[in-house]
Parts: C-alpha cells; sequence; structure tokens
C-alpha cells in the first residue's frame, strides 16, 4: 500500500481524507502538477513548480506550501515509497468551505494532496512503436494555459479514442491542432522543420515541450511555433507528442492514416534519447 500526503501529514492510501466540501471536489478549483521520477530523482522539478506558481498567480490562490517544502515533500514521498521510476502527482485547491460559487476569503486553507505511482517510463514499448491517434474538436475553457484539474473534455476525447482504438487524441481548433489530450503536439515537414503550436492561452505551456525544444535548437533542428492543420498533418514525415510521463512519444498514425512512413521517425526517436539524456543530469 501506498503512503500518500494529504496536508502536511504522511498516511496510508486508503486512510487519506478529504472534505466533501473542498472547492477541488465540487467546481474543479484546484491545480496541479505531474513530475517525473527517473532513478529516484525528480526531472525538471523547478519547471513543474513554477507553473504550479503561475497556475496559482493566475486563478488568486494562495499556495499552501512553498517551493523548498514541496521538494522536501516529493523526495519523501519516492522515499516511502521507493520509486525508481514514475511520477508524483501534487494537487492544490482553494480548500473546503460551504458551497458558495465566488471564491472564499484568502485566509481559506488550501487542500494539498500528492501521491507517487510507479510506472516504466524509459522502456515504454509505445516509444519504440509509436502511437496511432484521432483528431476530435476542440471544446475546452479559454485558459488551457492554467493547469486545473478540469479534464472531463480531455477524459472525454481520450476515452473516445480508447473505443476506436488508439492510443490518444489531439484537439483542433478551428482546423488547427492545438494540443493533445495531456501532451503537446508536433509535426515534422518535408524540410525537417519541428512545428509546433505558439503558447497562448490555447494550449498548456509544457515543461517537456520547453526542454525539447531546447534540445532540438542544440542540434541544430529548425523549430517553427506556430498552429498547424490536418492538411499539414497529412503532408508531415513525422509527428510527436510530448508530456512529462511519456517524454517524446512517436505517433505513426492519425485517423487512420500513416504519417510519413507510418513508423517513428528519426527525429522524434534522437530528441527522446537527448531529452532524457540532458534532463537525468539536471534532475533532483
Ligand atoms: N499532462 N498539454 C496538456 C493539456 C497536458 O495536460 C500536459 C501534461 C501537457 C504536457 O505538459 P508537461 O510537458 O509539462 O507534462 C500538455 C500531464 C502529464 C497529465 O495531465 O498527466
Amino acid at each position: 500500500m501506498r503512503t500518500v500526503f494529504v496536508n502536511g501529514e504522511y498516511v496510508p492510501e486508503d486512510e487519506a481524507k478529504v472534505s466533501i466540501f473542498d472547492r477541488g471536489f465540487l467546481f474543479a478549483d484546484a491545480i496541479y502538477e505531474v513530475t517525473s521520477v527517473l532513478s529516484g530523482r525528480l526531472i525538471d522539478f523547478d519547471g513543474h513548480m513554477g507553473r504550479l506558481e503561475r497556475s496559482a498567480g493566475e486563478l488568486d490562490m494562495a499556495l499552501p506550501m512553498d517551493a523548498a517544502g514541496l521538494l522536501d515533500m516529493h523526495r519523501e514521498l519516492v522515499a516511502r515509497n521507493a520509486v525508481d521510476e514514475g511520477l508524483v502527482y501534487l494537487q492544490v485547491s482553494r480548500g473546503a468551505v460551504d458551497r458558495d460559487f465566488p471564491f472564499p476569503p484568502p485566509d481559506t486553507p488550501g487542500t494539498v494532496i500528492a501521491f507517487t505511482q510507479t510506472k516504466k517510463l524509459i522502456d515504454n514499448p509505445k516509444a519504440r512503436t509509436g502511437i496511432e491517434i484521432i483528431t476530435v474538436e476542440d471544446l475546452r475553457w479559454g485558459r488551457c494555459d492554467i493547469k486545473t484539474v478540469q479534464l472531463l473534455y480531455p477524459s472525454m476525447a481520450s476515452t473516445r479514442a480508447r473505443k476506436q482504438g488508439a492510443g490518444g487524441a489531439w484537439l483542433v481548433r478551428d482546423g488547427m491542432v492545438t494540443e493533445g489530450t495531456a501532451n503537446n503536439a508536433y509535426i515534422v515537414t518535408r524540410d525537417g522543420t519541428i512545428v509546433t503550436r505558439d503558447l497562448s492561452h490555447d494550449i498548456l505551456s509544457g515543461i517537456t515541450r520547453k526542454a525539447v525544444l531546447a534540445c532540438a535548437k542544440k542540434l541544430q533542428m529548425k523549430v517553427e511555433e506556430r498552429p498547424f492543420s490536418l492538411e499539414e498533418i497529412d503532408n508531415a514525415v513525422e509527428a510527436f507528442t510530448t508530456s512529462a510521463t511519456t517524454f517524446v512519444q512517436p505517433v505513426v498514425g492519425v485517423n487512420g492514416k500513416p504519417v510519413g512512413d507510418g513508423k517513428p521517425g528519426p527525429v522524434a526517436t534522437k530528441l527522446r534519447e537527448i531529452y532524457i539524456e540532458e534532463n537525468l543530469k539536471t534532475a533532483r
């Protein structure tokens, strides 16, 4: 049984309790981060905590713990659960108060919970074979740059993908891909340019995205941050996604059609390798 973290305490997972009045539960008034663990160490922890602070700021939410406290807690959870490879999920909500739409007084204590999942991240068969995805209309709200737990629509899209035998879904707004349900989306054009949507309120600023684009630039690959269309996917030689838990994952088919030659391509393969190598160096 796992040990999880709830409001300052480490408890067995079946003893962890959060109020039914918690605003995360009633209003999805909560933010989260997922940090991967490799060799028992946290990957890009500072990036994830920086984004958590930004999400909290955008929502006027106070963070009950500072970055140093959060780092200690993440390390403690990884150690107590002997996680060698996997992830730490962290969620902060605005706290528990009687149900009312406006935000409660700012001194309402927030709820902090965290748990680990053990998972093979490096030796992931999907990284070797790639995944097939479908595209669905992006019906999410207008602030996808804030990492909230309001994930019903991404869950619906992922469910639809699974029912159709696909490994994921990319979201499309006005004919242009925004991002995946839980990852950022990329294509590689015939001239070798990596194209991924530019940062705005339409997508989450992926921590892995930032690191992977830095790797691409270091390797002198051409990168264009702009929207791309479904038609451009048809003409692409490669496609891939990035996220904290999948790193770089090749996409070999979209809506039943192969991308390029239908196999993981050299750009995604190289970026995955370099990303893992570079980020292990700075793991904490
Ligand atoms: N999802 N876009 C969305 C909508 C996401 O939910 C995520 C991450 C990303 C990639 O961000 P990062 O590289 O920082 O993980 C992009 C996490 C992994 C999740 O919900 O489990």
